[in-house]
């Protein structure tokens, strides 16, 4: 039978238990999650267990990065398969902390990242990254690991998370780690659950439209071209609404006209009521 994984629910538990492995002078990694895991979460798993001798996963749907019309009260949730699949996996301890550890009575304090949180996610979903940085703040302070984990998935996320670690001088290494894709292309996501089998047809179309921007830049193509033509497919093919399709700079994520060098294309679109999002790096 497979070890059952070890679950805190408190910060003192938590930090209690990497206590305990300091003294022992072992390093610690941190994935933090929102649950109903799969394999690009792993991903993050196995990077953690490979470079670090203990990894930590959370697991806290985190309301203040729902907006009022948003899926918070449906985000799947399965904590018992979530920790099997983590034991499984190598990972020495879950920290899963019900809402009022996490955000106390009277806890108002918030960790804003503008400018770069602004953009693209942050136009479309405001609040998003506060809620986002304000958690990850709070989850890299608990813990302090000496590595962070976050997939490229997230691409803004990560470059958020990135600037406010720096801005705030907290003690830890960020890594961003690749998308795991589905074999037909379409990067994994807890929300893909969602989708019903049409729009799971469909959905593998947001990953092509951004695979035809980067071949015409790569030919020299206008990027407004590229993008204009990469948003009218995207609705042929049953996209119901496009949120943004971008060419951004990889690092400040401004909008780039024309690409010389590396930057990355960004976009985000729904299927009737799931929004997907995805990215890709292109390289001239
Ligand atoms: P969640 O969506 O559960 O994702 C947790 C981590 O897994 C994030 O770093 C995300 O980028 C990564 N991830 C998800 N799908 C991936 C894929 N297909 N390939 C690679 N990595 C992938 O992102 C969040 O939760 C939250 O915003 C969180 C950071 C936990 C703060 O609440």
């Amino acid at each position: 039978m497979a070890n059952k994984l070890a679950t805190v629910r408190t910060v003192a538990d938590l930090r209690r238990a990497i206590a305990t492995w300091r003294e022992e002078g072992l390093s610690v990694g941190l994935v933090p999650t929102m649950g109903a895991l799969h394999d690009g979460h792993f991903s993050l798993v196995e990077k953690s267990t490979a470079t670090t001798d203990r990894t930590i996963t959370t697991l806290f749907v985190n309301p203040k990065q729902f907006g009022p019309t948003e899926d918070l009260d449906v985000y799947p949730r399965n904590e018992d398969a979530d920790a099997a699949a983590l034991a499984e996996r190598g990972v020495d301890l879950l920290f899963a902390p019900a809402l009022d550890e996490m955000y106390p009575e009277g806890s108002v304090t918030a960790v804003a990242v503008p400018g770069i949180g602004d953009v693209l996610e942050g136009a479309h979903r405001p609040g998003f990254f506060t809620g986002v940085a304000t958690v990850v703040t709070k989850l890299l302070i608990q813990s302090l690991p000496d590595k962070a984990f976050f997939g490229e998935k997230d691409f803004q996320q990560l470059a958020v998370i990135k600037r406010m670690v720096l801005d705030l001088d907290i003690p830890v290494e960020i890594i961003g780690c690749p998308i795991v894709r589905e074999s037909d292309g379409l990067a994994m996501s807890s929300r893909n659950a969602y989708l019903n089998a049409e729009e799971r047809a469909s959905a593998t179309g947001l990953h092509a439209a951004l695979a035809d921007i980067a071949a015409q830049i790569i030919e020299g193509g206008p990027v407004t071209d590229a993008i204009r033509a990469a948003k009218n497919q995207l609705l042929n093919r049953g996209f119901t609404k496009v949120d943004y399709l971008a060419v951004c700079d990889p690092e400040s994520l401004e909008a780039l006209n024309s690409v010389s060098g590396g930057a990355r294309i960004l976009g985000a679109a729904w299927l009737g009521k799931t929004r997907l999002i995805d990215n890709l790096a292109v390289e001239k």
